[in-house]
């Protein structure tokens, strides 16, 4: 969506809040022993408590209020009896909806004891977020993006999966513009307009170009080849003064 109003902002600062402190009370929750589906209840009850309701479940039917995906899963894990285990690379997806107006945010997290690789990974995959945030800007082009990342996977020895991409959203989960690469993407010759909402959410690996879906269901998606895998996301809006990241968990 495109932000018409201080109505549309606000209500989109309120729902971006919701999904971020959804997602920062289930990453404090993690330890070993806790199973997928226990961390998802904390997120369920996160939004519910806040009078969100989860956006994949309500707009897809997924099995879960979060997606959780652990290791050799990259996204679309299913909340389940899997336990967390010590060493683990734990991704949540929080995604919801507030008022007709839908937030979208992940982060990766390790569970100790952090191999010094893995501690790498996952401050490089902000760092990678961070550098695709910075390209956001009304009147930039959205291949600024894509362009960045690469940069900055590439200069650190890192791939990236290339058929998970960012997306518009505000009025929905998943809407115009489709389809934002955060890789280098050679067709891409789209601009950002003013007031424009959307996703960043690369996803930097140790060695997989690709997800891929399974034998076990038909949502979780696995690395290809498989190598651990971190995702970030952020919701922003363009502006004149650069990224609003409405992700932001508030106090
Ligand atoms: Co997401
Ligand atoms: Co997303």
């Amino acid at each position: 969506m495109t932000v018409s109003s201080d109505d549309d902002l606000e209500a989109l600062r309120r729902i971006g809040r919701i999904v971020a402190d959804t997602l920062e009370a289930m990453g404090r929750a993690i330890e070993p022993g806790i199973t997928t589906a226990e961390l998802d209840r904390i997120g369920r009850e996160h939004l519910e408590r806040a009078g969100a309701r989860s956006a994949p479940e309500a707009v897809y039917g997924f099995p879960g209020a979060t997606c959780i995906s652990v290791n050799e899963e990259v996204a679309h894990g299913i909340p389940g009896d899997r336990r967390i285990a010590p060493g683990d690379l734990v991704n949540i997806d929080v995604s919801a909806e507030k008022d007709g107006y839908f937030s979208d945010t992940g982060a990766s997290f390790a569970v100790p004891p952090v191999t010094r690789a893995v501690e790498r990974l996952c401050r490089d995959g902000r760092r990678a977020m961070w550098t695709g945030l910075r390209q956001v800007g009304t009147g930039k082009p959205l291949a600024g993006i894509g362009r960045a990342v690469g940069a900055f996977a590439q200069k650190n020895g890192y791939t990236l999966v290339r058929n998970l991409a960012s997306h518009g959203i505000g009025t929905s989960l998943h809407e115009e513009p489709t389809e934002i690469a955060t890789w280098p993407d050679a067709s891409e010759r789209r601009i950002m307009t003013e007031g424009l909402v959307f996703t960043v959410e690369p996803f930097l690996s140790l060695g997989a170009d690709y997800a891929e879906s399974g034998e076990d269901d038909p949502w979780t998606l696995y690395s290809q080849p498989r190598a651990l895998t971190v995702q970030y996301e952020h919701t922003v809006v363009a502006t004149r003064n650069g990224p609003l990241v409405l992700t932001m968990p508030g106090q």
